[in-house]
């Protein structure tokens, strides 16, 4: 059996807490068996690493892995996304689909955020875990698979039984054994070595010296509660990195970066606005610019639409939605699942299907690409910093980052994904 500390060092775990080490011993114990786990701790501790090392060092490390985020998943499509579906079983479903379970067949499937997936899904997860059936939404047939579920939650399950969000049995079921990541508070010794870490990878990644806390930046650090945790202490050592000019850091300067949102250190946080540092003004202006991009994008696409088919009318009907979107209609609000995934993207330059364009033309094109991907990536860097602050001033709390950003919970979900944050 590989050691505690191998285990850590060959999935970048950082951390010699003896409450982190029993995790890690726990997830090998369990790992070989198929023994369903649930992993519980607050926002940002590192769950997501224990159900990699308990895949990777099971029989079933050949088979697939697949995370779902069941937050993230909207309630009318988690039973098809999960379970597949038929042919014909709601509208658009054109084809029969596999769902996670049935490709996960000898794998394993983590269920992020487990607590909260609805009722009815529930049902059919319990159904899953106690003899491996399961039918795709729209049938009749009862399918078998053989998939080990790991799951995670960052809230109280116990909670939501008492609210009857959550069935009392399958609780049971998924939490045949539990493995607790400590708060990063409650890790006092791994806080520093943590800092260091992240700072040594941010000097590497900008280019810059590392910056080095004195001993009062260090005792403020051991002092602050960490609500957001190691995900929250990695963001302030990159700010810390980035906007910093000295590198050596003093205990006023590194108190700047720490919101008191959620933390129990209300008293030592000054007033004073550092320079780099967003003021609301700055953060709405750049709001706005995302959503004028947005549209810029939509209206690009139609302009390019009109010049392709030439066909107005077939055009306006084919892109309803879009003309919609641009110049509003009744004052409906878009819907944001509605909204692509790529909004932000640079607009390819199209295929040249008939005549290809001179060099000179195709000059033109690429200057022009060059610039707008200049623009748009410091226009993503601007919304990446962005979210980074809501989500600090929320102690990574998700649901109120996205409502601060105007944004869906799921929008948000996906850009954290996209900028890995
Ligand atoms: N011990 C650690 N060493 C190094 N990095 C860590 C450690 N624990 C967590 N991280 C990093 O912190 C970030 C947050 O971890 P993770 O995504 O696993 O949190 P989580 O517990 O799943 O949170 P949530 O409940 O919000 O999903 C990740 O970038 C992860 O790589
Ligand atoms: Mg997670």
């Amino acid at each position: 059996m590989e050691s505690v500390q191998a285990i850590k060092q060959r999935f970048g775990i950082i951390g010699d807490d003896p409450k982190l080490n029993r995790a890690v011993e726990k997830a090998i114990q369990v790992a070989p068996t198929d023994i369903s786990v649930l992993v519980t701790g607050e926002s940002g501790v590192g769950k997501e690493s224990i159900p990699k090392i308990i895949h990777a060092l099971s029989h079933r490390k050949h088979g697939k892995y697949i995370a779902v985020n069941c937050g993230a998943i909207p309630e009318g499509t988690i039973d098809s996304e999960l379970f597949g579906h038929e042919k014909g079983a709601f509208t658009g479903a054109t084809q029969t689909r596999s769902g996670y379970f049935e490709v996960a067949d000898g794998g394993t499937i983590f269920l992020d955020e487990v607590g909260e997936l609805p009722l009815p899904t529930q049902v059919r997860l319990l159904r899953v875990l106690e003899n491996g059936e399961f039918i795709k939404v729209g049938s009749s047939k009862v399918q078998k698979t053989d998939v080990r579920i790991v799951a995670a939650t960052n809230i109280n399950m116990f909670e939501n039984i008492k609210k009857d969000k959550f069935r009392e049995d399958l609780y049971y079921r998924l939490s045949t054994v539990e493995i607790a990541l400590p708060p990063l508070r409650e890790r006092k010794g791994d806080i520093h070595l943590l800092f260091r870490k992240f700072a040594s990878d941010f000097g590497l990644k900008y280019k810059m010296p590392t910056i080095k806390l004195d001993d009062e930046a260090v005792a403020l650090l051991l002092k602050y509660r960490w609500g957001g945790n190691i995900r929250q202490l990695r963001n302030i050592a990159e700010q810390v990195s980035v906007l910093e000019q000295k590198r050596n850091i003093s205990g006023d300067e590194l108190r700047q970066y720490l919101p008191d949102i959620g933390s129990n250190l209300p008293a030592v946080i000054s007033d004073k606005k550092k320079e780099g540092d967003f003021s609301n003004e700055r953060e709405i202006l750049y709001k706005v610019l995302f959503d004028m991009k947005s549209d810029l994008n939509d209206l690009k696409k139609l302009t390019l639409k009109l010049m392709q088919e030439g066909d107005s009318k077939q055009v306006q009907d084919d892109n309803e939605g879009l003309i919609e979107k641009i110049y509003g209609n009744s004052g409906d609000d878009i819907d944001e699942a509605d909204i692509d995934e790529d909004e932000l993207n640079v607009l390819q330059i199209p295929q040249q299907n008939s005549s290809s364009p001179s060099q000179e033309e195709k000059d033109k094109y690429y200057f022009a690409e060059e610039i707008e991907e200049e623009e748009t990536l410091s226009l993503q860097d601007k919304e990446l910093e962005l979210i980074k602050k809501s989500l600090e001033r929320h102690s990574g709390k998700r649901k109120a980052a996205a409502e601060e950003l105007g944004i869906s919970e799921r929008t948000l979900y996906r850009k954290i994904k996209q900028y890995n944050l």
